[in-house]
Formats: C-alpha cells, structure tokens, sequence
C-alpha cells in the first residue's frame, strides 16, 4: 500500500508540475481528482503512509511556528538601481574594469518582478522552511504560507536519480494583475479595504495567519538565486536556472543570457514595450554577470552585489490636477468615485481617469476638486491616486461626496452598515440590469439554460429586457431577431424561460440579487416568512428575531423591499406567471433543531446536497464544530474536525449512518 501511495504522490506532483510550473498539463482536470481522490482515500486508511510532499499536504498541519524569526544562512541581499542608460553604460565600464579590462561580459537578464522576496529551503529535496527576506538577515517563517502555493514544489525532482543534499533557494512570490483586480472587486464588494498594489496584495496574503486563506489567493513564484547548496555543481547564474528547471522550479522563461552591454539595452527595451502585455507587474530588469567565477571576483558590497543591478523602467508616478469627481456605477450597483484629471503621460500612457475607490478612500487620502495630486499606473492596473500634494492647495479646492441620488437612474443610494461602499439599489437602474439578469438567470437560481451573458447584452442593448420580470414578457420574434438565434434555439431559450416559472421561492428570491441573502440564507427567509408578501412586509427586528439573521441581512432585505421600483418587479414577476413555490414541507422533521457539521470529502452526496438535505429535514449545517453540535458527518480525508467531535464527545457519523438518519437509505 505504501507502494502505491507512493506512486499516487509521484504521479499528482509530476502533473501539478506540468500544470502550475509548466503551463503545459498532460491530463484532464477529472483524471487529476479521480488520482487525488484515490490517494485520499488511501491516506486516510493508511495514515501512516502520509508523504511530507504528498500534494494533500499543501494545507494544514501545524502552524505554531508561523512568523517566527527565521535567520538566513545567507544574507538576501539588494540590488543597486540604475535608472537609464548612461547608469547602464557606467556599471558595464566599473565591472569590466574590475575584472581587468574584460572586454565584453556575458551577462544574464531578468524580468524584474515587482513581488516578494522569499527563501525556501530544500534538505534532500524536500522543503523545509520558507522565510520572508525580512531586513535580508532574518525573516519570518512563512512556511504553512508557501506550501499552499501551487506552483512550489514540495520536492525537487532529481536529477540523474540524486537530489541535491541542501539548496537554499531565493525567488519572488507574487500576484497576477487580473488576479490582483479580482481580489480587490470581490474585497470592494464586501466593503473589505482594498490592497493599494499586487505587491502589497501579495505581501498581504502571504502573511495570512490562517493558511486556508492564503490557499485562496492565486499566488504565483519565480525562482531567481541560491543561497548554500550542496550536492550541485553550479558555474553559472545561467546554470542555477537551468538546474532549477531540472529540479521543477519554476523560472521565468523570458530569462535570456546576452553578451555585452548594447544586448543588456535591447533586452530592456524589449521587455519595456512588453510590460504592459505581461500578466503580472515588473518595475525593470535585473542584470547579472553570469560566470560565477567572475561573481567572486568581483564580490559584494554590505548590502548588494557588485555583480548585478536593477535596470529599473522610467517612474510610472506622475503629478497632475483634478479637474472632477464623478459617480460611476458599476454592474452591481456599487458608486465608485472617479477622478477626472488633466491628461498626463504616465510611463508612456495618457492618464485622464483614476479611481478614487470610495468614499473612505477620497475622505483618507482627503482628495477634492481641483487639487494637484500624484498619480500612479501599475501594469494594467486602473491608474490611482497615491497623494495630494498639499502644498500646492490654493482654498479654491471643492470637496467631494458620493451623491445620494444614483447618476444612472435617479433613485436613492444607500450604504449599508459595515461596508464601504454606497450602492444604488434600484432593480431596474440600467447599469446593473445585465448582471442581475446573468444573476437572475444563473444555476443557483432560475436556471434558465440558453440565457446567457451574450444574449442578455442583446436584449438589454436593445431595449427589450430591463428587468429580470421582462424574461417572461419576451416574445419569440423578439428573440429570433437577435443574432446568432435560429427560430429553433428562440424557441428552446422560451421553452427553458417557461420552466423557469416553477422554482422554488427560495430560488427566486436568491435571484433577486438581494445583498447578503445568498442560497443559504433565501432558503432561510423562506422557510421563516412563507411567502414574499410577509418577507416584504417584515421589519427589521422580526427579520433578527429569525435564527442566523444578523443586522446586515435584515437592514438589506429591509432596504430592498422599501424600495417602490423593487416592489413592481416581483409584482410583475408574478403576473409574467412566475409562481413562487413554497418550499416542500419534508415529513418527519428528524432534524427539527439539530445542527450537524459536514467534513472530509462525501462520496454519494455533494457537500451542498448534504446541506440542503439536512435543512429540509429541519437541522442546519453549520460549518465548525462546537458545544452546540450534534452530529458530525465525516466522509473521507476527515481532518480535525472529526477530532475535535470525538475530543467534545459528540457522536461522530459516517456517511451511510447519515444516509439512514435521512432517510435516503433503508
Ligand atoms: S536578485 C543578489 N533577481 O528585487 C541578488 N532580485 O532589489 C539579489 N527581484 O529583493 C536579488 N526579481 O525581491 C533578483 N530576477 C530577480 C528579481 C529580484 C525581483 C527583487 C527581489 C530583491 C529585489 C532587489
């Protein structure tokens, strides 16, 4: 078995290599879960067999030595900055000069990334510790953090069947650009504050306490030097990169050996008219002299080497006047300050726009109309405002606050408690009429199959749909005059509108595009309210007098249904014939009042089937175990959670024992 086990880990990570270091997979997204599947299943039957780089092992363990001050062996030293030619041309003449009067040098060039500095340590091939750079002597364990990246491996692959006894290796942990924005729309979203950078995202994420979180967010490294090695022969900068392929670390391929310094320049300028195409931020390129004999040579100052520098891109910091703030308003309603500038060429691009966010950050960063302000641009990334530059203020600055009236539809903003943002909460406010169709029409709710983003673009573009109750109004000729749309595929999106009319009310009202009032929470609404009349009807303080609602969903649901262009929506919703299912009222009610905590992997029922299952038959799932657990379910690769039951002697379930307590089985 420990054969196998073996031969399970081998396998996922040669193909979470090909995958994540790679990009170039061999197998299919199912054939990886069929392997990752059967290897949990195995480990748990077999802990004993658990493999320190078994790719289940990416997230968990102990965590107690998190940030902990962590001494490099080596320093990580800095780099020099030069910031033009001339600079370029004066290292070029101080190396060769140092090395007597060579005549030209073969150099190495790198992206350079704009991320953070980590060590990891390998002994025998295996990680071990993963430091932050800190002040470049110690930094701080980071190792629970980096294990959840993906693109690390948790061990080396030999090469000729060795593996080196110790490397100590030094690479830029970081965050794409798309995956940069995600981030902050989704933090924006739940009026969490923002990351300012993909820097500072990265940074942020990486030193995360619960590692579970950094897992989430799509970190990425590029291994760039080596501290101590041994048992590698390594002659050459260009060398260590080669043998960090062969050892499944991940490089960056735009890495290129050139010789002589006219070469250095054109890599820079290649990589200058690249930067804002590439998927993540670089501020320059690093230059190393590649023979590390010659590195030796020429030795280091305290803080940085002689034998490389950073070959920085011109500033993409720029100042200019404000000469607006305006509201726009995005596909879910929220108002986000924009400030209108005097065009401005920011490292080769005309800025005329930056966001400002919202409120919080115009009131901290105190920006009004008029002022003269720093401006920045990132990559792809929506240039900001870093600063106001307060000396230039001249008292004829206006300030700015969010209007209280939605520019698009004129109706009411709100800001509801907590969050940071101000959001127009009309359902038919044509600039998030899209979304809340995609939303509307979506899986979870109406599932409306052939309803999808390019149709509704169509429809609202036309004037056809302007709210969710206008699918059931649409007529045939409408839809088969759009493109793309043959009478027959008209006829079978009607067809799935039709059967969109008998869902569930939960569904329905998850559809609505209430804020906070996901799946879960509508099915709660529901099965506490009955019917959308009494919902609407429900005040703040019986909305909170329902188990599991808070402030924030009673105060949404409350603002929801105040407003009269809601209220015409569901009205006509009903007459388009949408009939408003009451949830089935199960029988027995076996779980009147108990709540149960799913965990491990279940094999004949989705987690989300579970919890369904479990709510209709009156119990709720609850997510961590505590005192006031009943049950724990436990399917496969269970961790400490069925632990903890046992520890606080709650009766602990097997999956066919939860089947029967259902009703699903004999
Ligand atoms: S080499 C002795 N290579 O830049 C060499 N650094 O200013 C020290 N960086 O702390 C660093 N990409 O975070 C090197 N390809 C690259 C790099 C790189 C990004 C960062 C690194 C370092 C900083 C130095």
């Amino acid at each position: 078995m420990a054969d196998r086990i073996k031969t399970l880990v081998e396998t996922l990570n040669y193909h979470n290599r090909r995958y994540y270091v790679l990009d170039d997979p061999e197998i299919s997204d199912a054939e990886y879960d069929r392997l990752m599947r059967e290897l949990l299943a195995l480990e748990k039957k077999y802990p004993e067999y658990i493999l320190p780089e078994s790719p289940t092992q990416r997230v968990g363990g102990q965590r107690a030595d998190l940030f902990e001050p962590v001494t490099h062996a080596l320093p990580l030293l800095s780099l020099d900055n030069s910031l033009n030619e001339g600079e370029m041309i004066e290292f070029d003449r101080r190396t060769r000069r140092a090395l007597d009067n060579a005549k030209e040098i073969e150099y190495v060039c790198e992206p350079k990334l704009d991320g953070l500095a980590v060590e990891l340590v390998y002994e025998n091939g295996l990680l071990t510790v993963a430091s932050t750079r800190g002040d470049g002597l110690v930094g701080e364990n980071v190792t629970q953090n980096i294990r959840t990246i993906k693109s690390v491996p948790l061990k080396l692959s030999a090469i000729d069947n060795r593996l080196p006894e110790h490397l100590d290796v030094r690479a830029e942990v970081f965050l794409g650009i798309a995956e940069f924005n995600e981030l902050n729309k989704q933090r924006q979203e739940s009026g969490e504050p923002l990351f300012a950078n993909p820097r500072n995202a990265a940074a942020g994420s990486l030193r995360q306490l619960d590692p579970a979180i950094t897992a989430s967010r799509p970190l990425d490294i590029y291994c760039y030097g080596i501290g101590r090695y041994a048992g590698l022969a390594l002659a050459s900068q260009w060398e260590v990169l080669k043998t960090f392929d062969a050892l499944g670390l991940k490089t960056n391929p735009l890495i290129q050996r050139v010789v002589g310094i006219e070469q250095v320049q054109k890599y820079h300028q290649a990589m200058l008219e690249r930067r804002a195409s590439l998927p993540y931020d670089i501020d320059g390129v690093v230059v190393k002299v590649n023979d590390m004999g010659l590195q030796r040579q020429l030795g280091v100052k305290t803080k940085s080497p002689r034998w490389a520098i950073a070959y920085k891109f011109p500033a993409r910091q720029q100042t200019t006047q404000v000469i607006d703030i305006i509201a726009q308003v995005g596909r879910t309603g929220v108002l986000t300050p924009v400030a209108v500038m005097q065009p401005v060429n920011v490292g080769g691009v005309e800025v005329s726009r930056a966001t400002l966010h919202n409120q919080d950050e115009i009131d901290r960063k105190d920006v009004q109309i008029g002022d003269w302000v720093v401006v920045q641009r990132a990559g792809d990334v929506i240039p900001e405002i870093v600063k106001v530059i307060l000396s230039r203020r001249t008292g004829q600055e206006m300030k700015y606050s969010l209007p209280s009236r939605c520019p698009m539809c004129g109706s009411e903003t709100v800001r509801l408690e907590g969050e940071a943002a101000q959001r127009c909460i009309n359902l038919s406010c044509p600039a998030q009429v899209k979304e809340r169709i995609f939303h509307f029409a979506a899986k979870g709710a109406m599932d409306i199959e052939g309803l999808g983003d390019k149709l509704i673009d169509q429809l609202v573009e036309k004037g056809s749909v302007r709210d969710v109750a206008d699918i059931y109004f649409l007529r045939k000729e409408t839809l088969a005059n759009l493109q793309r749309m043959a009478d027959k595929s008209a006829e079978n999106v009607l067809n799935a509108i039709n059967e969109s009319k008998s869902r569930t009310l939960d569904r329905v009202l998850y559809g609505l595009g209430i804020r906070f009032v996901g799946e879960h929470i509508a099915r709660v609404l529901v099965r506490a309210f009955k019917s959308l009349e009494k919902l609407a009807e429900a005040s703040r303080e019986e909305l909170m007098a329902v188990h599991e609602i808070g402030p924030q969903v009673a105060e949404s649901v409350v603002d929801f249904f105040a407003s009269p262009e809601n209220r015409t929506v569901i009205e006509r919703l009903r007459r388009g014939g949408v009939e408003m299912r009451p949830l089935p009222e199960s029988g027995g009610k076996i779980l009147a009042g108990k709540t149960l905590v799913f965990t491990g992997a279940l094999q004949t029922l989705t987690r989300k089937e579970a919890q369904t299952l479990t709510e209709a038959l009156g119990g709720r799932a609850a997510s961590s175990v505590s005192a006031n657990t009943d049950y724990v379910v436990v399917g496969e690769d269970a961790g400490a959670k069925a632990a903890k039951a046992r520890e606080l002697g709650i009766p602990v379930l097997s999956e066919i024992e939860f089947r029967k307590l259902a009703g699903l089985d004999g």
